[in-house]
């Protein structure tokens, strides 16, 4: 099955065409960082309209890539949400109105259980059951996964998400946006223990997150530098690897510890934030001492992309999976709402 996927949530236009015999045949991204970095964030209806003009060519440029015609495509998957509705309606209309013009079907994914899912195109994808640590802008959780869409939460952010927590602290200090990148490459810089910040909830027992006081500990601390006249490069690089320290270690201490309570020795990281190598070596040492496995998607398909929408939307269609023509996104979505396959 020959499916087309579609990812317009956010900041990127991702189109992508996955076939369920042949993998993965090609994938095309536009980000639209340039556009969102002059307001230090995305501005929703900069984005939706950017999102209208990319997709055709985007769509035009994965048939050429992959050697197809539009006629070979037996399936539309775009993603439904959660998201920015405006962004959202834009994947949405144009996979609904193909899928009409076409005569194929369409089907809405989930965006986390693209993220989720990701991992799945790597030489060695992972085999259920395993515990997620899905990690992006906009959410922080770790979920059991017993199968496609067999989800249990088990922890989450009662505040800020991890991503949205790096993307704070560097526009506090002046970076660009997005934050994440910008810190993990100043941390390289930085020298460790000039400063130490709290690892939040990990001193009592649960899943749970929180990361706005860590953010705003990065933020006193800066504070501090500039008013003592020391707002240089260095304090930033310094800042930084503290804060990327201590994001990194309450992730792995709460990955540990789902693990255990999951009785399970193999995680999946999936989400922006994945791509960080501090946190993928900081698991691979966990995971390694405990006989385990750590597995993740390249570090493009860790933040938003077509592939992992077609990939998902593949798995569905194929069990049969599809819907009406109306065409309907989700702001908020639970992925424990999600039908198991
Ligand atoms: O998954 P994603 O592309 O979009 C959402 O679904 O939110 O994640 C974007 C987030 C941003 O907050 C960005 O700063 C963060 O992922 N991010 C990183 C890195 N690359 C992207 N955070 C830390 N280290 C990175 N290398
Ligand atoms: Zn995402």
């Amino acid at each position: 099955m020959l499916v087309l996927g579609l990812e317009t949530s956010c900041d990127e236009t991702g189109v992508a065409l996955y076939d369920s015999e042949r993998g993965l045949l090609a994938d095309a991204l536009f980000s639209q960082i340039d556009l969102h970095r002059a307001y230090g964030g995305v501005v929703p209806e900069l984005a939706s309209r950017d999102h209208v003009k990319r997709m055709l060519p985007l769509i035009r440029q994965v048939l050429d890539d992959a050697g197809c015609v539009a006629t070979e495509i037996d399936a539309i998957a775009y993603t439904a949400g959660p998201g920015l509705v405006g962004a959202l309606l834009v994947g949405a209309s144009c996979a609904q109105a193909l899928a009409f013009a076409w005569g194929v079907p369409a089907l809405g994914v989930h965006h986390m259980e693209g993220h989720l899912l990701a991992p799945m195109l790597e030489k060695t994808p992972p085999q259920f059951p395993f515990v997620a640590l899905l990690v992006s802008g906009g959410h922080t959780q770790l979920v059991q996964v017993d199968g496609i869409g067999q989800y249990t939460l088990l922890g989450e952010s009662l505040d800020d998400a991890a991503g949205e927590a790096f993307d704070k602290t560097a526009k506090m200090m002046g970076l660009n946006y997005p934050g994440g990148p910008e810190i993990a490459r100043l941390a390289e810089r930085g020298v460790a223990g000039r400063y130490t910040f709290p690892r939040p909830m990990c001193d009592r027992p649960g899943l749970m997150f929180s990361f706005s006081g860590l953010k705003t500990s990065a933020l006193n601390t800066w504070q501090h530098c500039v008013s003592a006249g020391d707002d240089s490069e260095k304090a930033r690089c310094d800042i930084a690897l503290a804060f990327q320290q201590a994001v990194v270690e309450t992730l792995t201490i709460k990955c540990k510890r789902a693990l255990k309570q999951a009785g399970m020795k193999r995680l999946v990281i999936a989400g922006g934030v994945s791509a960080n190598k501090a946190l993928r070596a900081s698991l691979e040492k966990m995971l390694g001492d405990m006989k385990g496995d750590v597995f993740y998607a390249r570090p493009e398909f860790c933040t938003d992309n077509g592939a992992m929408i077609a990939y998902a939307g593949c798995q569905r269609l194929q069990a049969g999976q599809h819907e009406s023509l109306a065409i309907s996104v989700q702001a908020r979505w639970p992925m424990e709402q999600l039908p198991p396959l």
